[in-house]
């Protein structure tokens, strides 16, 4: 029986909609969910357990929203968030609004009702390594790279670069639960995703949004739209890539140990798929000629750019990502298992049987 209420703010997102349907699956959930649109979760919408309502919950309305049935919410999951960094650079202050100031209130409101607050935030609150500034970026020292949820200290660069627009504001924002935790009691747990990647992430420049996506998004366009993947300053930036269903499992594993998931923090990514970009490009046009049977993708051309002309002034890049998981893999009985080459076929066939049938 489905007795167990659920919130979650999101779900017609990427993150979202992959962990209102794996709830869902399991059967003893109630989901009442938050968004905007329902695109990514419309496929859920028949759910008997599924009740969706499509709004965007701000600072003004969340009492109205949300009061009502907090109280017998087992936890609420925040997942709403704009996280493409050409917004960060773009948009400035609609970033800092919708990751801080129409968001705030909900952490208010938990308080109020004593409610579980399970917020992702990210793991750019690390910013940059510290081994970053020593010269040659010597990274023979994991104490000064690897990124430990309790430890790190958080290294974001000079105002005047706005690629730290949304990294301060999420920053501020786990600063807030966690003031709210330590004076007022909420009970909270906070979530740094290392780069989630699956089925539905971001969007389709041309087929179903506009601007510039994440990484995954911006060489998908290019290879269905053949033009050149563009490597930004070189590609030489490490990201450690996790696929959406590991991520999930953490998400909803939390729900069964609540003891041992509250009032914590979570770094949740996969450390044995650390790539840099270029390698990244490399293997999308090899996955990308695996799954249409043509090898000519394999030299698909790539160009390079600075990260001022493809976001314009003000970008800064996070170097590299290496996540310390001993805490949700002790805490949670968790580990990220899928290798990045499944996690990008995965991801990358979902958008050919989309986009990609010529
Ligand atoms: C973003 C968000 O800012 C993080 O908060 C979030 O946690 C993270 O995505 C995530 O997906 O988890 P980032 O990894 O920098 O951070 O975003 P991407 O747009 O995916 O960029 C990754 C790297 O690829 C950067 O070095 C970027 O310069 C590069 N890039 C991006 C290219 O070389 N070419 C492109 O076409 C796009």
């Amino acid at each position: 029986m489905a007795d167990r209420r659920i919130i979650i703010l999101g779900c017609g997102g990427f993150v979202g909609s992959h962990l209102t349907e794996r709830l869902l699956a399991d059967g003893r959930f109630e989901i009442h969910g938050f968004d905007t649109s329902d695109t990514k979760c419309s496929h859920l919408l028949g759910d008997k357990n599924f009740h969706f309502t499509k709004s965007y919950v701000d600072a003004s309305n969340t009492e109205k929203m949300l009061g009502g049935i907090l109280g017998d919410a087992e936890a609420i999951y925040s997942l709403a968030a704009v996280c493409n960094p050409a917004q960060y650079v773009a948009n400035p202050v609609f970033t800092i609004k919708s990751n801080f100031i129409h968001a705030y209130s909900l952490v208010d409101l938990c308080t109020q009702h004593g409610a579980w607050l399970i917020h992702t935030s990210t793991c750019e609150v690390y910013g940059r390594t510290v081994a970053s500034y020593l010269p040659d970026n010597d990274y023979s020292n994991p104490d000064l790279f690897e990124q430990r949820e309790d430890e790190t200290p958080l290294v974001m660069g000079p105002t005047v670069n706005q690629r730290w627009t949304y990294a301060a504001a999420k920053a501020l924002f786990e600063r807030y639960i966690y003031a709210n935790h330590t004076e007022n009691g909420l009970p909270f747990t906070i979530i740094r995703p290392y780069n989630w990647f699956g089925p539905r992430m971001d969007f389709i420049p041309g087929r179903d949004g506009e601007g510039v996506p994440r990484v995954m998004a911006c060489f998908m366009k290019a290879l269905l739209d053949d033009q050149p993947l563009q490597l930004v300053d070189g590609g030489k930036a490490w990201r450690t890539i996790t696929y959406i269903g590991d991520a999930v499992d953490a998400l909803s594993k939390m729900l069964d140990v609540p003891k041992k998931a509250k009032n914590t923090f979570f770094n949740i990514g996969n450390r044995a798929n650390e790539v840099t970009i270029e390698e990244l490009a490399h293997l999308m046009r090899d996955v990308y000629a695996e799954i249409t049977g043509d090898d000519a993708y394999k030299s698909h051309p790539i160009e390079y750019v600075s990260g001022e002309k493809f976001y314009g002034p003000g970008y800064e890049d996070c170097d590299r990502r290496v996540c310390d998981v001993s805490r949700a893999e002790r805490l949670l009985d968790w580990k990220a298992e899928v290798p990045l080459r499944d996690t990008l076929r995965n991801t990358m066939a979902h958008f050919h049987d989309l986009y990609g049938q010529k």
